[in-house]
């Protein structure tokens, strides 16, 4: 997969060349670009912002910069890009949406700083790419770089050969509309405190059935809304839940 990403703060997305991402990349797996959007600027202070028509606070990005550096990546052609705008007034970043980026051969994420870029900009770039505009959650961030991170994550970590234990990509959570269970480890006695007993059993039947049981007690405390949208709207699980 390709990534690039655009942003006035290149340096914040340094954590790529760490972990497993790091390590995609360095395997092939990942090709990603980072680029300074004052690259393309032509003033003297290289400006990227000015004051918002019909007024305000704050500032907003200018376009030519943003159109520029868009047209630069992604002219007409194959494969079409997806431009993500990470934004607070985006749709919300889910499961879902991780999927179905990771199904996409090349990202493009725009990183906004201050109070969003020019409007024209999605119009001009949604000729040649599928724009998105997708949100971390209900609060503001200071721009999308953070955001920009934690989404590529949620999407390389789906892609064959970037995890090394596939399976461990099922039973998190969210994969199937639940919170995760609790886990455990050795000691089986720490701080006075006793793993599950039922954990220690070896019946694995009772097991899954435990595991199930605290994924929806987990789900219904934590996350109501999840339980009526998931598939624990079996009515078996329903049963489970307190
Ligand atoms: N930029 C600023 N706030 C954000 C949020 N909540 N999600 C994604 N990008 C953002």
């Amino acid at each position: 997969m390709r990534i690039d990403v655009v942003s006035i703060f290149p340096d914040y997305l340094a954590p790529l060349d760490l972990s497993l991402i790091g390590k995609a990349r360095r395997d092939g797996l990942l090709d990603i670009r980072v680029h300074d959007l004052r690259v393309f600027t032509h003033d003297r202070h290289r400006t990227v912002d000015d004051t918002p028509y019909g007024g305000g606070a704050g500032m907003v990005m200018k376009p030519e910069p943003w159109g520029e550096a868009l047209d630069a990546l992604a002219t007409q052609g194959d494969p079409r890009p997806v431009l993500i705008v990470p934004g607070p007034g985006g749709e919300p970043l889910t499961q879902r949406t991780a999927r179905e980026l990771a199904d996409r051969e090349w990202l493009v994420f725009a990183c906004g700083r201050y109070e969003g870029i020019d409007e024209r900009v999605y119009e001009h770039a949604a000729d040649r790419m599928d724009v998105r505009v997708v949100s971390l959650g209900d609060y503001v961030l200071n721009g999308g770089e953070v955001a920009a991170l934690a989404i590529i994550e949620a999407v390389a970590r789906l892609l064959p050969g970037v995890i090394g234990n596939a399976a461990s990509l099922d039973e998190e959570s969210h994969e199937d509309g639940l919170l995760e269970y609790p886990v455990y480890t050795k000691p089986a006695q720490w701080q006075g405190r006793a793993v599950p007993d039922v954990l220690l059993s070896g019946d694995h039947g009772a097991i899954a059935r435990w595991r199930r049981e605290q994924q929806l007690h987990r789900t219904a405390r934590r996350r109501p809304d999840l339980l009526h949208a998931s598939a624990a709207a079996d009515p078996d699980d329903l049963a489970l839940v307190p």
